[in-house]
C-alpha cells in the first residue's frame, strides 16, 4: 500500500476556478470537422449538417470554450474561402496536413454550431501566409454590426448579427519549422504587436493571445517567449502553450509517461517566470496570463498514424488515437496541473474534441462515443467549481527515468462556498499498489461524501483497454466505495493506477 497526506484549508487558496479552463479545440484536420461535428449524410444530422449524436456528448463534456479553425491549417487557410454560398466555396490545398479542404464547413457553420455546443469560439488568426489586413478584414467580418464592406458581406451571407468573438490567437505554432510562414521572435512578435495594435482599433473589447512555445523542447523556448513579449507587451493578453505527451512503446517507460503533469508544471512555471521577467524589465503594471490552447496524450510514434492516407485526400482518418485507462490517468494528472496553476493559466484547450487526438470518436454513418480520456475532463468541467484550494502534500515516491523522484499520488482540489463542497481529484501513479490518501479538512465544515467515483482496471482488464466503436462503456467511471470522512478528515483508496473525483460536503 502506497500513501499520501494532504492538507487543505479554506484560507490556502489559489484562484477563483476560470471559467475558460476547460477548453477544447476544433482543427480542420483529419476527422475532426468532417465526419466529426459536421456530416449532413448522417442519420443523426440536423438542419445545419451537424450530427446530434456528436452534438450530445459534447454537451455532456461541456468544454467552456472551443479554439478554431486550427492549428497548423490556420497558417495556410484564407477564410474568405470558408463563408458565403456552399455551392461557390472552392476546394482548396491544406498544405499543412496535405489535405483537400472543401470548406462546406466554415465561419458561420462553426458560429452555429459553437451556439448550439453552449461553448465560447476562440479564433485564431492566419499569421503564416497572410497577415493584418486579413485578420482585420476577419475581425471586421466577425464583429462589426453592419454598414461597412465585410460587415455586410456577412450580413449578405445570412449571418445578420454578429458573431460577437471576443478570444483571438495571434497565429499559430509560429516558433516551428513545420509552421507554413515560420518565423523568428523578432519577426513574430512585430507582426503580433502590429496585427493586435490595429484588430483592438476595430474592436477594442477583444482579447488577444500571442503565440508562445509549441513545447518546452523547442530550442527557441523561454527566449522566444521573452521576445515576443517585449515587443508584444502591451498589446496581448495571454501567451500560448502548447504540450502533446506519449508513452514511449518501446521502452514502456510508463512510470515517467505516468509523471507528465511534472513536465506541464514546470513548462507553466518557467513561462510565468519569463513573462513576469518581461514585466519587471518593462516597467508594465499589468500581467500576461498563460493560454494552455493546445495539450493531451499524443502518440506520435505510432505507426498507425497517417497509414492508408493518400495526399489530397478529403477528411482523412490520421491521428486517431484510442486513449486507454493509462492515458485518461495522465490527462486527469494534466487537468490537475492546469488547476493547481490557474492563478495564471486562465484559458485551457485540450487537443481536439473529436477523432484527431480527439475526447470523442465517431464513425462516418456510424456511432459516437466518449474516449476514456473524456471523463476525467468531464468530471473536472462539471465538479471543479468556485475555488481552486492549494494543495499541502506529502506523498509516497516512485523513481521516473526522466524525472527522478516523483509524487505517487498527483491531486489537485477546489471548494464551492455556496454548496459548502471540496472537490479532490486524485489520481494514483502505481501500477502495482493502492493508494490510501488521507486529507486534512479540518478547517472546513463538512461531514459526509457526497460523490466517491474511479476511473481503474476492472476484473478482465490491462491499462491498455479502450472504448470502441460498440463498445463504448469498457473504460468508465465506477462508484469508489472506499472513501470516509470522519472529524474533518478524509481517507480515500485509490485502486493502483486509477483517477478519482471525491466530494465532501456539509451534513
Ligand atoms: O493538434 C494537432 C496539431 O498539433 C496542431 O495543428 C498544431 O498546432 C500542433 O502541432
Amino acid at each position: 500500500m502506497r500513501n499520501a497526506r494532504l492538507t487543505l484549508d479554506p484560507a490556502f487558496t489559489v484562484a477563483p476556478v476560470p471559467r475558460r479552463l476547460f477548453g477544447s479545440f476544433v482543427e480542420h484536420m483529419g476527422r475532426c470537422v468532417y465526419t466529426g461535428i459536421f456530416e449532413p449524410e448522417h442519420p443523426t444530422a440536423d438542419e445545419d449538417g451537424f450530427r446530434t449524436d456528436v452534438l450530445e456528448l459534447v454537451k455532456e463534456l461541456g468544454p467552456t470554450v472551443v479554439r478554431y479553425p486550427g492549428g497548423n491549417f490556420v497558417s495556410g487557410f484564407d477564410w474568405e474561402d470558408s463563408v458565403g454560398p456552399r455551392e461557390q466555396r472552392p476546394r482548396r490545398i491544406d498544405r499543412a496536413w496535405r489535405s483537400v479542404e472543401t470548406n462546406q464547413f466554415g465561419l458561420a457553420e462553426f458560429d452555429a454550431w459553437a451556439r448550439k455546443a453552449g461553448t465560447e469560439p476562440m479564433m485564431a488568426v492566419n499569421l503564416g501566409t497572410r497577415g493584418m489586413q486579413d485578420a482585420c478584414n476577419l475581425l471586421e467580418y466577425s464583429n462589426h454590426a453592419s454598414g461597412t464592406k465585410y460587415s455586410d458581406l456577412r450580413v449578405a451571407h445570412g449571418s445578420t448579427d454578429p458573431f460577437g468573438i471576443k478570444l483571438w490567437c495571434l497565429g499559430n505554432e509560429l516558433d516551428g519549422p513545420w509552421q507554413t510562414g515560420h518565423k523568428t521572435a523578432h519577426e513574430y512578435g512585430r507582426l503580433a504587436a502590429e496585427t493586435g495594435r490595429a484588430m483592438r482599433q476595430i474592436d477594442p473589447d477583444i482579447e488577444l493571445v500571442a503565440v508562445g512555445s509549441s513545447s518546452r523542447s523547442m530550442p527557441t523556448f523561454g527566449a522566444w517567449e521573452s521576445t515576443v513579449l517585449e515587443l508584444a507587451y502591451d498589446t496581448v493578453d495571454y501567451v500560448s502553450l502548447h504540450a502533446y505527451y506519449q508513452e514511449d512503446d518501446d521502452t514502456r517507460d510508463a512510470g515517467s509517461f505516468l509523471a507528465s503533469a511534472v513536465d506541464m508544471d514546470l513548462f507553466i512555471e518557467q513561462v510565468v517566470a519569463t513573462a513576469d521577467a518581461v514585466r519587471a524589465r518593462g516597467k508594465h503594471s499589468k500581467f500576461i496570463n498563460l493560454s494552455f490552447d493546445e495539450w493531451n496524450v499524443w502518440y506520435q510514434k505510432r505507426p498507425h498514424h497517417g497509414e492508408g492516407v493518400q495526399p489530397w485526400d478529403v477528411a482523412p482518418r490520421v491521428i486517431e488515437d484510442e486513449y486507454s485507462i493509462t492515458d485518461a490517468v495522465v490527462v486527469g494528472t494534466l487537468l490537475n496541473s492546469l488547476l493547481r496553476h490557474s492563478d495564471r493559466v486562465t484559458i485551457g484547450a485540450q487537443a481536439q474534441l473529436v477523432n484527431v487526438i480527439g475526447l470523442l470518436r465517431s464513425e462516418p454513418g456510424g456511432d459516437a462515443w466518449k474516449q476514456s480520456i473524456a471523463h476525467p475532463f468531464e468530471q473536472m468541467r462539471r465538479l471543479a467549481t468556485g475555488t481552486v484550494l492549494r494543495v499541502a502534500s506529502s506523498s509516497d515516491k516512485y523513481s521516473t527515468t526522466d524525472f527522478g523522484d516523483v509524487d505517487v499520488v498527483d491531486a489537485s482540489a477546489t471548494y464551492d462556498e455556496d454548496t459548502s463542497t471540496v472537490s479532490l481529484f486524485l489520481a494514483n501513479r502505481d501500477l502495482e499498489d493502492s493508494a490510501t490518501v488521507t486529507v486534512d479538512l479540518r478547517g472546513f465544515d463538512v461531514s459526509r461524501v457526497v460523490t466517491a467515483k474511479v476511473l481503474a482496471a476492472t476484473e478482465g482488464q490491462t491499462r491498455d483497454t479502450t472504448n470502441a466503436t460498440g463498445a463504448h462503456d469498457q473504460v468508465g467511471l465506477r462508484p469508489l466505495q472506499d472513501a470516509t470522512v470522519t472529524d474533518g478528515v478524509a481517507s480515500v483508496v485509490l485502486p493502483p493506477l486509477s483517477w478519482a473525483v471525491v466530494q465532501v460536503a456539509k451534513a
